[in-house]
């Protein structure tokens, strides 16, 4: 459609799509919160309401540690550095948590940035060269996908997609590969709209086989999977054996912002060197910096938590099963049901908000065409009795839409 005479062509344009996302039922409306993350927040205009949508899967943003270490970072530091790491100085909150990430996820060094996002998007781009391959897997996160989109532009490196877990297909794609100099291979460690875990073993012996350097985005994994939450290699017993990990700490470790990217010390020095989104803008707040931080020590002197995520997913999802409900099968606390058409998932949620339980429906194109659902991701502060209000609102809900 054209613009109207006089409008502004960008301002119609967007007006128009605006108005067709409303008519294909796909516009977004925003939940306000005027609580802490929480099992149990209060929503505007609605009140206490269950959130089973959450990554504050070890129950850390509202922890009263992971809070007081906030105030006390902004207390030391004031509100942030105000430039750029390399030019007018890093705080020492930030070594801190860069040597607790690496710890944490059993390599040498890391290197904070202001998301995984950023994370993500920086690594293929800062690293490779026009003489190299990434290879993705097919249902990795948009920000991987926008990284090697960003990467193919910047150092014309060849990329390519593999079936999602398909490591036969993997294989032939190395192989077809043999030339390139560098041949990086990524993969989610859980994939957050299935919440199936990657299969590590037999992922890294096809990257062993040829050579490739291992890159896994345990943005859901960590704090999660492992008895110690230390992420898909500790869950695997292949601690300390990927090459690279990035990861969030926006979602178990306090659900603030930030991501790192974690591997050797020369990997590590030579990102701080000359990634773009390290050089060219701020670090995380301080703030932020001493809440992760907290949170991961949290984590490593408190692994119960890590436990009772498992029991409570496990309760969980055997309450959906004795209902009639057909979650995909998994072991993370990210639980979907598969609902088919996009409506669907949006009505199931909206029913069960009215019941005062707050899951987010996804359809096309977050997800495949006709696999639209509606995921649970459950969180280790939910206690007995939210699983077991969220299960009736379940059980009703699916009762009035004939689902079970
Ligand atoms: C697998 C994965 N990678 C990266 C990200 C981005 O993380 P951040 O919010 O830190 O940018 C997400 C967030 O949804 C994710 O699920």
């Amino acid at each position: 459609m054209t613009a109207a005479p006089g409008s502004n062509p960008l301002e119609a344009r967007i007006g128009n799509q605006l108005e067709q996302f409303r008519r294909d039922g796909v516009y977004k409306s925003f939940n306000y919160l005027e609580s802490p993350q929480a099992p149990r927040v209060t929503m505007e205009g609605r009140g206490q309401v269950i959130i089973l949508s959450s990554n504050n899967y070890l129950g850390l943003s509202d922890d009263p540690v992971v809070m007081a270490a906030g105030k006390a970072g902004i207390d030391q530091f004031g509100a942030g550095t105000a430039s750029v790491r390399f030019i007018c100085g890093t705080f020492t909150i930030h070594r801190d948590l860069e040597i607790a990430c690496a710890r944490l996820v059993g390599t040498a060094a890391s290197v904070s940035f202001v998301s995984c996002w950023n994370a993500n998007e920086a690594l293929p781009a800062t690293v490779l060269t026009e003489r190299d391959i990434v290879l993705s897997d097919q249902l990795n996160h948009a920000s991987i996908i926008d990284a090697m989109r960003l990467a193919k532009s910047i150092t014309k490196c060849e990329t390519g997609v593999f079936k999602h877990g398909d490591y036969a297909d993997l294989d032939a794609k190395l192989a077809a590969a043999s030339g390139r100099e560098v041949k990086l291979v990524v993969s989610d460690g859980v994939f957050s709209m299935e919440g199936s875990i990657v299969n590590l073993p037999a992922l890294l012996a096809v990257c062993r086989r040829h050579g490739a350097t291992l890159w896994i985005d345990d943005s859901h994994a960590t704090g999660v999977l492992g008895e110690r939450g230390r992420g898909t290699a500790e869950h695997f017993g292949l601690h300390g054996q990927i090459d690279i990990i990035t990861s969030t700490l926006g979602k178990a470790l306090g659900g603030a912002a930030g991501g790192f990217l974690a591997g050797s010390s020369a990997l590590c020095d030579y990102v701080m060197q000359r990634a773009r989104p390290q050089l060219f803008t701020n670090a995380l707040p301080a703030t932020v910096a001493a809440s992760a931080l907290a949170a991961i020590e949290v984590l490593e002197a408190e692994p119960g938590r890590v436990a009772a995520l498992r029991e409570n997913t496990a309760y969980f999802r055997q309450g959906l099963l004795s209902l009639g409900f057909r979650p995909l099968p998994g072991d993370t606390p990210i639980v979907p049901v598969i609902l088919g058409e996009t409506a669907a998932a949006i009505r199931m949620s909206e029913l069960l908000l009215e019941q005062g339980v707050f899951v987010t429906g996804f359809g096309f194109p977050v997800v495949p065409q006709g696999q639209a659902r509606v995921r649970c991701q459950i969180s280790a502060g939910h206690t007995r009795a939210d699983l077991d209000q969220a299960l009736a609102a379940f059980s009703r809900v699916g009762r009035q839409l004939a689902l079970i």
